[in-house]
């Protein structure tokens, strides 16, 4: 195996804490690479105005792939107070660079797993047609398309004349919103383009022929959305017919899937939605598997992908003597990681040790015992996250 070199881009908060989890596991289970750190987050949008510096992009477009922990956002305003002095009044705009890294280089699939871990005290569990208590095997992926929808950016607070006048264009808008005074109208657009759509559709396909899941599910609400989600299902219906008769599609509506996502989330594989719908579900099935401590993601793009927990930088943690969060997420997104480098027999045996730590039972971090997330959790018997990362390299080696 040559030696990879891979951009650890720590950012904020308890990216940076988990990120070194994440390292020494792969350092342990044999995967040879060196890692650069890259500079991303709230540090460098209060010194340079740019949370992304330019530096960061050249990286990754020399080395392609990203691990990536977690960054702290705030809206506009709070942003701007907390520039350095030098930079303040002058007209930055803070915007999210792990947003902007998946616009930049086109990371256009994203890709988030949910798989139950055997014996996770998080599982979800129901109860069955006796009373009985059952705990469905989940095993679902969901494929977000990552970069358009919703979360593309083009919005305005009273619009200006020739977006307005456009829309004056509608019959709809004409009737419901002609009269109301544009400094009153905020409109933020669901732009679909047909061949990211289509991307995002055969990606999804293409990953349960490979991984053998009998199912596609088109998860938006085209009845209503006509344009956009409408768009998605007309193009997984074409590219199922032609190129995937073996696999069945189905087509659920966001709001109802929400709902059976407690009442039957085993009968679900493949799950593909456009970015907002898609960070929604995946939330949803996070939630079963454990919640934010175990979801991880990747970001996928031609040339680059970086790869994430969902979590966020957890502030109110990063500063404990002790670190006590759950560093599984991190740890499974660095397996999909070694997935995408093709390093497949290293990340089945971390995912073997993760479970083995997990059946085991003996180290639980603070969320995995239903604690509340305070400074005493160790003390009442959780374990630390170097605690569950050196149980987790203990078990690769048996
Ligand atoms: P968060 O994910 O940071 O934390 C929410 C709660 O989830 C925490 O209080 C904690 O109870 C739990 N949690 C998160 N990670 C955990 C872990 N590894 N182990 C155990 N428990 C864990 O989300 P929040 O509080 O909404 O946002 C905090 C900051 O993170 C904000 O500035 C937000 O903008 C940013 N954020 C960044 C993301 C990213 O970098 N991709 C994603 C989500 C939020
Ligand atoms: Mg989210």
């Amino acid at each position: 195996m040559s030696k990879k070199t891979i951009v650890a881009l720590p950012g904020d908060g308890i990216g940076r804490i988990v990120l070194n989890e994440a390292i020494r596991v792969l350092d342990k289970a044999g995967f040879r690479a060196d890692y650069i750190e890259g500079d991303i987050g709230w540090e460098f949008w209060i010194k340079e105005g740019n949370p992304l510096p330019s530096r960061t992009i050249q990286l990754l477009e020399q080395h392609k792939i990203a691990l990536f922990g977690a960054i702290t956002s705030k809206p506009k305003e709070e942003a701007a107070a907390e520039l350095s002095h030098e930079l303040q009044g002058k007209g930055l705009i803070y915007s999210s660079p792990i947003v902007g890294l998946r616009q930049h280089f086109n990371l256009d699939i994203c890709i988030r797993p949910c798989r139950s871990y055997k014996s996770n005290p998080l599982n979800f569990i129901r109860r069955g047609k006796n009373g009985e208590i059952e705990e469905p095997e989940i095993d679902v992926v969901i494929f977000r398309q990552n970069t358009e929808g919703l979360y593309a950016g083009v919005e305005w607070t009273n619009p200006p004349d020739k977006v307005y006048e456009a829309f004056l264009t509608h019959s709809r808008f004409l009737k419901n919103f002609g009269t109301v005074p544009r400094g009153e109208l905020s409109i933020s657009t669901r732009i679909f383009t047909k061949k990211a759509t289509e991307r995002i559709i055969w990606a999804a396909f293409n990953y349960a022929r490979k991984h053998k899941y009998t199912s596609v599910t088109v998860c938006e609400k085209p009845n209503v959305i006509r344009e956009t989600s409408g768009l998605m299902l007309r193009l997984a219906k074409e590219v199922q017919r032609s190129e995937f008769p073996e696999i069945s599609l189905w087509n659920t509506n966001i709001d109802a899937q929400m709902m059976w996502l407690t009442k039957n989330p085993e009968h679900y594989g493949v799950i593909v939605a456009g970015n907002m719908f898609g960070d929604i579900i995946s939330d949803g099935f996070a939630g079963l598997i454990g919640g934010l401590g175990f979801a991880c993601s990747a970001n996928i793009g031609d040339e680059v992908a970086v790869f994430e927990p969902t979590h966020g930088s957890a502030p109110k943690y990063a500063d404990y003597p002790i670190s006590i969060v759950n560093p599984i997420a991190m740890i499974e997104s660095a397996c999909m990681m070694l997935d995408h480098l093709d390093e497949q027999i290293i990340s089945s045996r971390i995912r073997k040790a993760v479970a083995d730590v997990i059946v085991d039972g003996r180290v639980r971090t603070y969320d995995m015992l239903k604690m509340p997330g305070n400074a005493d959790v160790l003390q009442k018997g959780a374990s630390s996250t170097v605690q569950m990362t050196d149980a987790i390299i203990e078990k690769l080696n048996n």
